[in-house]
């Protein structure tokens, strides 16, 4: 059995994480912490569990965690996570940090996005980014994984093929996303608010989504060669999931079969990629609740555009579905084992 520990167990990633490895046949949960002093009894926090699950979310210990368990998931806020990720990695524990603080290989370029100082700038040279379906081989020997974006898994799971055999021109890329408002945590702020939200519909941080360049990053290494998105995120008055609607001009010559084939070809034999079939498209109903990344591909002949369209729910293939998916290919263990709904 491994013996897992959620660190911020009590926020939106924390939650689903405690429902998906208290199901899972190879995990022991032995540890959940806050900042809270007073112990949270778990049907607190989750009423659905069943009456004979018995375990607290307890005040944050390093120590008690280090003691009780061998993979640490962080779900913190970016900024907290980077400070527990160096504390665990040296004790020699497996990190799967569900923040943004191990994702970029470059501190100056975190730094400039996200506004705060990197104070575990040797991390991010050791850090492992957990897309399964790019970086497998990777992950298997990995102890400190940087479980992507939610915005990012969704992007870039829906340019990948073809940015890595170059069959779209690389600065023609434009991502158009939308997300449910669990992608922005459990904490209120005021645009999250149901007033701001209920029959609203709108972007924010246009032009500066600190998803840019995680997906530029993963997107250059497929290509070989530097890719600058425009990426515009736009906020639905929905619980969960990410639509995003990408738009990428194809490379003379290159046929919609063409197109379909790499798809196909690339994702084969894996276990969460669902591509559609001509002339259908994802919708968030489909992915809710599941660690799937649907795809739809068209191809507007008058434009030469490609159109990709794919949907994921954020809080699972776009966070805690994927880390699940991490530890499971880190030992060794079925890759979908724990995940599988329907
Ligand atoms: N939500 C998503 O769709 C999503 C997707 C991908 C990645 N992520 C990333 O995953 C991490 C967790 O996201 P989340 O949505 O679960 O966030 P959340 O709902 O806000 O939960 C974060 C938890 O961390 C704890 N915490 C510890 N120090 C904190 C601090 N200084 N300020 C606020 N909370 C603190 C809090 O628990 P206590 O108050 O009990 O201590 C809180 O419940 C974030 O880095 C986020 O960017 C989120």
């Amino acid at each position: 059995m491994i013996k897992c520990a959620v660190v911020g167990a009590t926020g939106y990633t924390g939650i689903e994480l405690i429902k998906i490895l208290l199901r899972h046949s190879d995990v022991e949960l032995t540890k959940l912490t806050t900042r809270q002093t007073q112990a949270i009894p778990i049907h607190q926090l989750i009423p659905t569990l069943p009456a004979d699950i018995q375990i607290e979310v307890r005040n944050h210990s390093v120590q008690e965690v280090c003691q009780a368990a061998d993979v640490i998931f962080l779900c913190l806020p970016h900024t907290e996570a980077m400070e527990a990720a160096s504390v665990y990695a040296k004790a020699g524990r497996t990190v799967i940090d569900l923040s943004a603080d191990l994702r970029l290989h470059d501190w100056k370029t975190y730094e400039k996005w996200y506004g705060v100082k990197h104070i575990q700038k040797a991390l991010l040279k050791k850090a492992i980014y957990g897309l399964p379906e790019i970086y497998r081989n990777d992950i298997r020997s990995a102890d400190l994984i940087a479980n992507p974006g939610c915005y990012p898994t969704a992007a870039i799971l829906g340019l990948y093929p073809l940015l890595k055999k170059r069959l779209i021109d690389l600065d023609s890329i434009i991502i158009d996303a939308k997300s449910g408002v669990s992608g922005a945590g459990k904490k209120p702020n005021a645009s999250t608010q149901f007033c701001e939200l209920d029959e609203n519909f709108y972007a924010y941080k246009v032009g500066r989504h600190q998803h840019t360049p995680e997906i530029n990053q993963t997107l250059s290494e497929a290509a070989g060669a530097q890719v600058s998105v425009t990426l515009t995120t736009h906020l639905l008055p929905l619980d969960r999931g990410i639509l995003a609607t990408i738009y990428a001009r194809r490379k003379k010559g290159v046929k919609e079969s063409l197109i379909r084939d790499t798809f196909f070809g690339t994702y084969e034999g894996e276990p969460f990629i669902r591509i559609k079939p001509a002339g259908f498209f994802p919708s968030l109903k489909d992915v809710q609740k599941t660690n799937f990344c649907d795809i739809g591909i068209d191809v507007d002949s008058q434009s030469d555009r490609v159109i990709i369209i794919t949907a994921i729910d954020n809080l699972l293939k776009g966070a805690s579905g994927q880390a699940v998916q991490n530890m499971n290919i880190r030992f060794g263990l079925p890759e979908t084992q724990g995940l599988q709904v329907w």
